[in-house]
């Protein structure tokens, strides 16, 4: 581990889960930076969620080590527990209740006394743009209704690092852009967002510093500006955490631009790479 662990929300080395056969996450190396949006962007399979279940306790690591604000996710799981919150597919509102009977539901849950529940459930509402569906039931929502009220569930206490598990997959252009919006809010506030994406332009609007993982590895690594000057100019310079994964790397994408209108994968992606 790194001496600058204090200025990292995350820090991972040499990260592995295996099911059975499969090396779902295999020698993950990451380091997010408190306070930014870091992208961790991939194909389905490559083992983002995997990942994020280690990082957030709720998978235990088959071998190398994690942190969170310094906290070893296994040793200090309660430590790191009382400072994440996770958004993921399987959300925790209950479909028959309201938006707003779940988020006061859930503040009460929390601790919060009536008042301060109703309130901050007021306050989300509105800023997710929910207040009108005040009185439908979750089953109701749209698909972008859905996933901006499980967000705001995630953040009800603010958290000091929240992860996005894919947070606009299937959803229409609009909604994803509301959803980019909150995510720009949650971050302006000082909560550090860990981002799982299929999507390059997501990564691209939203992260800071993107990781790109497939099969289990991070196969590049990089910040946003240094990616989008390289996509510009029709080619992605990928700096490589390990000069002997360059073969990899090498075999991300066929020789030819890319545009920007479908899930990431690494054989319709970036044309070329290079190592440091
Ligand atoms: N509970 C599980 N049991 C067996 N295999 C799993 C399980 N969870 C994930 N996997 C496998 O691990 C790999 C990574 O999965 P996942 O982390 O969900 O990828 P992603 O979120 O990037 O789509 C995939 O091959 C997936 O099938
Ligand atoms: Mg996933």
């Amino acid at each position: 581990m790194s001496q600058h662990t204090s200025a990292l929300a995350i820090e991972t080395a040499g990260l592995v889960k295996t099911f059975g056969e499969t090396r779902a996450v295999d020698g993950v190396d990451l380091a997010v930076p408190a306070g930014t949006v870091y992208g961790v962007l991939g194909p389905n399979g490559a083992g983002k969620t995997t990942t994020v279940k280690m990082l957030a306790t709720l998978l235990r690591p088959d071998g190398g080590e994690a942190h969170v604000f310094g906290h070893d996710v296994v040793r200090e799981a309660d430590e790191v527990r009382g400072r994440v919150s996770l958004t993921g597919q399987y959300a925790s509102v209950d479909e028959d209740l309201t938006g707003a009977e779940n988020l006061v539901l859930l503040g009460r849950l929390l601790g919060h006394h009536k008042k301060a529940a109703r309130e901050r459930a007021g306050q989300l509402l509105e800023a997710f743009g929910l207040s009108e569906a005040d009185g439908k039931q979750v089953k109701h929502y749209s698909g972008g209704m859905r996933r901006r009220i499980d967000i705001a569930a995630s953040i009800l206490n603010t958290p000091e690092l929240l992860f996005l598990d894919e947070p606009t997959t299937g959803l229409d252009p609009r909604s994803r852009n509301q959803v980019w919006d909150i995510v720009r809010a949650v971050v302006a506030q000082g909560t550090t967002v860990l981002l799982t994406t299929q999507y390059l332009d997501e990564a691209d609007q939203l992260a800071s510093r993107i990781a790109v993982i497939d099969h289990g590895r991070v196969i590049a690594e990089g910040t946003k500006g240094e990616l989008k000057a390289s996509v510009g100019a029709g080619t992605v310079h990928l700096r490589l955490r390990d000069g002997g994964r360059r073969p990899e790397a090498a075999d991300v994408g066929p020789r030819r631009r890319r545009s920007y209108d479908g899930p990431w994968t690494p054989r319709s992606s970036w044309n070329r790479t290079r190592s440091r």
